[in-house]
Formats: structure tokens, sequence, C-alpha cells
């Protein structure tokens, strides 16, 4: 509680108080702290950042202390943590310096098919892309911990799964965060409709939980259990994948045991770019955030950003022109490199000239008429972006979803564990959005094994040969422009991390043709904008952002006061 009100307290007095000189705030707050060893661990739950410095604590590397948060974060944020999901991390491990990429998405079982969300007049079937068993892809998150454990990390599987374990078998103190959503008519419906969902996320008859109460998780307990006896295998072949098959065949989804077993890991070459002097490392395809991000910095270099200044019209209409080509971009280019040859000119600095010549200062270059469908895509609170960095040198980014909050709303009877409704990001019809309002073309059309095109954008920038800034964020098709105001924000705007974090964020996505702006860029920006011809759109808030940012032999770190209970923890 008390913690709580200090991020709440620290979010309202900080707005007026910004300053570059570090650090801003004392020793000790949750949401802007700075301490000189040890690491950091930040996350969208305080009480997982709190795993992953404990995990530091022991002597654990910035892998074990990720892990370890990723798993815990399975139990207490039961939206977007997750085992039934799949995500992305970059790794810096600074012995070898060297950084890594690991993809470990959720793959399409091998069955689906192109038109498997089409109905019989041709036409996209959201309730069968998104909230049948049909939208879950063979989940990776599994996989992916155990691979960056077993290769980066120094503690056993064993040890970081023993925090998640007994999260899960005690049970934890319901946040307000959790409470609401679960009462929310949206999520209450849905998850009360799934009996073995119903049982874990409310009372009898379907009563709900209020904050403060425990909640106590014993099937994902024995889950945890399972994958710390037993290892992956117990999820990919032993008694969970039996499970998952058992649902499949009894509910209509589509994977397999073999689909389970064939699920792989890919280890992939991080995307480097550059923005005037800071190296930027962040994530290749099967997702289109390093791509994007490293495109729009490309082209955003040439602009006088600092000049025109944070949040001026000038500086939100270049902005919008970059995004705008960016989304287009995607829509056609983008898909999983292991199926389609994404190509590599988008990242070059020759491209983002040619793009930039097409840009004005003055005038708003209109999207093309593309059906637009769904005008303004609503943003679930549910993805996770969580960062860590250790006092050896190392950091870890990671991004992990269930795609919606609380994935397809279903979860795999015996288990305690939602499965990802991940399909939906395939391109299901071309011109027809998916939940984000994204559109999608022949590169990110569904194929057997085929990895679902993504937005999240793990991301770590170096200054000086060093990692500097680790950061990243859900928020759906809006992930990628959120991690790019972050940056710019601290590149070239030089904000302190909690600054940058905190500051309003706008963004465009070529189609629907709207400008979408937080609140508090001012009215006088907002009426020149639309003297300028952009259709404005007053947005919720856009993402979370777990940051941290080494600076000499100091770590500052800011969790995203926009979701509740985030946290910054250290050693
Ligand atoms: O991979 C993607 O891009 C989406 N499945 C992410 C969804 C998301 O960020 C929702 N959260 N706010």
């Amino acid at each position: 509680m008390k913690k709580v009100v200090s991020l709440v307290i620290f979010t309202i007095l900080s707005f007026p108080f910004f300053s570059n000189d570090l650090p801003i705030v004392e020793y000790g707050s949750i949401n802007h702290p700075v301490i000189d060893d040890g690491g950091m661990v930040v996350s969208q739950r305080m009480i997982a950042s709190e795993v992953g410095a404990q995990i530091l604590a022991q002597g654990g590397n910035a892998v074990d202390a990720a892990v370890a948060t990723g798993l815990a974060l399975a139990v207490v944020l039961p939206r977007a943590g997750n085992l039934g999901g799949g995500g992305f991390m970059v790794i810096y491990l600074k012995e070898e310096d060297k950084t890594i990429a690991i993809d470990y998405r959720e793959k399409a079982p091998s069955a689906a098919t192109r038109d498997l969300f089409l109905d019989e007049n041709g036409d996209y079937d959201r309730k069968k892309a998104q909230f049948s068993l049909l939208s879950a892809g063979v989940p990776g998150s599994v996989a992916g911990f155990h691979h960056a454990l077993t290769r980066y990390g120094t503690l056993t599987w064993e040890e970081v799964l023993q925090p998640a374990i007994k999260l899960a078998e005690d049970g934890f103190v319901i946040p307000h965060d959790l409470a609401n959503t679960l009462a929310s008519k949206r999520y209450r419906e849905r998850l009360s409709a799934d009996p073995a969902a119903a049982k874990v996320f409310f009372k009898k008859n379907n009563e709900i939980y209020s904050a403060g109460e425990i909640l106590v998780q014993k099937d994902l307990a024995w889950t945890l259990k399972q994958l710390s006896q037993n290892g992956p295998e117990a999820f990919y072949s032993g008694d969970i994948a039996k499970l998952i098959v058992k649902e499949m065949e009894r509910n209509g989804g589509l994977i397999t045991l073999q689909d389970l077993k064939n699920y792989n890991v890919a280890e992939r070459q991080p995307l480097e770019g550059s923005y005037k002097g800071y190296k930027v490392v962040s994530m290749p395809p099967s997702s289109s955030g390093g791509t994007h991000l490293i495109q729009m910095l490309n082209m955003l270099e040439d602009f006088p950003i600092k000049e025109m200044g944070f949040g001026s019209a000038d500086t939100i209409h270049i902005l919008a022109e970059v995004m705008k080509r960016a989304y287009a971009d995607r829509s056609k280019y983008l898909g999983d490199s292991d199926f389609y040859k994404v190509p590599s000119s988008l990242v070059s600095k020759k491209y983002a000239k040619a793009l930039n010549k097409e840009i004005s200062l003055d005038q708003v270059t209109p999207s093309n008429e593309v059906s637009p469908g769904n005008p303004y895509p609503y943003e679930s609170p549910d993805t996770t972006h969580f960062s860590v960095m250790d006092s050896y040198g190392n950091a870890v980014s990671n991004t992990y979803t269930l795609n919606f909050s609380y994935g397809s709303g279903k979860m795999i009877p015996g288990t305690g564990m939602l499965i990802n409704n991940e399909m939906d990001d395939f391109s299901s019809k071309p011109g027809t959005p998916n939940g984000y309002g994204l559109l999608g073309s022949e590169a990110n059309a569904i194929e057997g094994n085929k990895r679902p095109l993504s937005s999240m954008t793990p991301t770590i920038i170096f200054k000086d040969q060093k990692p500097y800034m680790v950061f990243g964020s859900p928020g759906g098709s809006r992930i990628i422009t959120t991690v790019l105001q972050v940056a710019l924000n601290v590149m070239e705007h030089e904000m302190n991390i909690a600054q940058a974090v905190h500051s309003p964020r706008m963004h465009h996505q070529w189609l629907p043709e709207v400008l979408m702006l937080e609140k508090g860029f001012g009215s006088d920006t907002e009426k020149l904008l639309e003297n300028k011809g952009y259709k404005l759109y007053q947005s919720s808030t856009m993402g979370s952002v777990q940051a941290i940012v080494k600076e000499g032999n100091y770590f500052y770190g800011s969790a995203d006061p926009r979701r509740p209970s985030a946290g910054v923890a250290t050693p």
C-alpha cells in the first residue's frame, strides 16, 4: 500500500520538477530510484521486480533475474505474464561484448492455413481469430526462458522457477489493478465463460475478488512444478502437453502433440542501427519492432527534432509523417523472415533519405485509401515488458504476451494457464485490419509453423560502446512508436529516464488516418495540428514502458505510471 501511494504521489509531484540533474528523486522512490551497484529490475509488477532483484542479490546475472521475473509475472500478472504465450528477448553479454536476440514467438500449428479465419462468405471472422482455440499459436515462453537461462544464465532452472512456484502456491495479494480488470464487464464476461479460467479468477458463483485478498493458483503451481521437475519437456511432450492437446481436441483447436514437440526457439542476429552516435540494438523479424524503430530513427536523424522541441506541432507532424511511412511498409514487407524475405534495405540510411524526400514540414501527406475497418484500435493492457541490468555489465530487454488481455480468455483445464490468441497477429485477409487496426499482406499470411508478425520492440541502446538504456513496451501497434518516442526523449530532448517515460505520447499508423494523442500536449499544439489538416483522436494512455538507464556507475530506473503496480527493484 505504502509503495502504491508513493508511486502515485511521485507521479503527481514529479511533473513540474523534471530536471536533468541526476538524481532527481531521493533514493528509494519505487518509480525512479537510483543505485550505484548491484543492478536493477523494472517490470509491470513490483512483486515480480523484487523476485528478479532477489536473484541479483544472490549473485545471479541479468539473464537469471530476467527469467525469474518472467516466470513470476506469469503468476502475478495473468493478463500478460504467461506460460501460454510467447515473446522476444534481447540480451547483452558483457564478457563476450555480444548481443543476442531470442525469438520465442508462438508458431502457427502445422494444420493452419491461409483462410483459417474466413467465414463461408470469405469475411474475417473476428470471434474465431481472437476468442477461439483456433486463435492459439504454439506457445514459446517456456522454451524461450529455458533457452536463455541454460545458455546465458548461471543459476539452475529449478532455482529460477522457485519464486514463481511459491507465488502460485501460497498466493499473492491481489492488487487493485488485477481486481479491477477481473471485475470489468469485458473480462468478467470473457473469463467466467470459460470454466477453467472462472475457477481460478473468480470465487464461487463467479463472484469477484477484491483488492487485498489473496489469489492462490494451485493448478498453475502444479504446472510450474512439472516444469521444475521435468524441464521444458513437461510442456512440449509430457503431462502439460497432454493436457493442452486434450483441450485442443475437445474444443476445436489445432495444436497437436507433434506441433508442441516441433516448437523451436530461434536465436537471431539482433538488428543494429545508429542514431547520432548512439547504437540501437533491437528485435529482427518475426517482430517488426526493431526494423521500424531503426527505419524511423534513420529518417528522423535528418530533421532538427531537438530544435523543434518536445511536443511541438512541428515535431509531432514530422513524427507522424515518418510513422505513416513505416507502418505502410510494415503492411507490405514484414513477416516471419523464416518464410518471407524481408528487405534489408528497410533499415538502411539510404532508404530513409529516399523516403524523407516526400516529407514536407508544412504539408500533411494523406494516407492511401485502404479500407480502414476499426478506426480506433483498442489497446488491451496485456503485453508486458521488463528490463534488467546487473552489476557484471549484462543487460536483458524482454517483451512477452498472450496478445489480448488474458489472451483468448481460454484456460487449459488442469494447468491454470491461459492460452494466447496470437494467431490474430497474422493478416487473415488483405485489406482487413486485425485487432490493432493493422493491415498486412502476403508477407504475413497464415501458414503452418510460421510466426505471426509482432510489433514487440525490446531494445538496448548503447552509448560509448556500453549498454546505456534498456527498455520496451506493450501497446499492440503502438509499441514501436512508444519505444521510438522514449528513445528520442532521451537522445534528442535530453530528458532523464523518468521524464522520458512519463511524457505524453502520440501515434500515427498510416491507416486509419488519425493522429492519436495522449492528454498533455496542450491545446495550442492541438490547434496547430488541426489547422495543418490532422484528424486528432484523444487516446487513452499508450504503452507501459519499463526502463533502466545506466550512467557511469549509476542505474536509474523508471516504471511507467500509466499502468498501476509497476515498480523498480534493486538488490
Ligand atoms: O505481438 C504483437 O505485436 C501483439 N500481439 C502485442 C499485443 C500488445 O501489445 C497488447 N498490449 N498492450
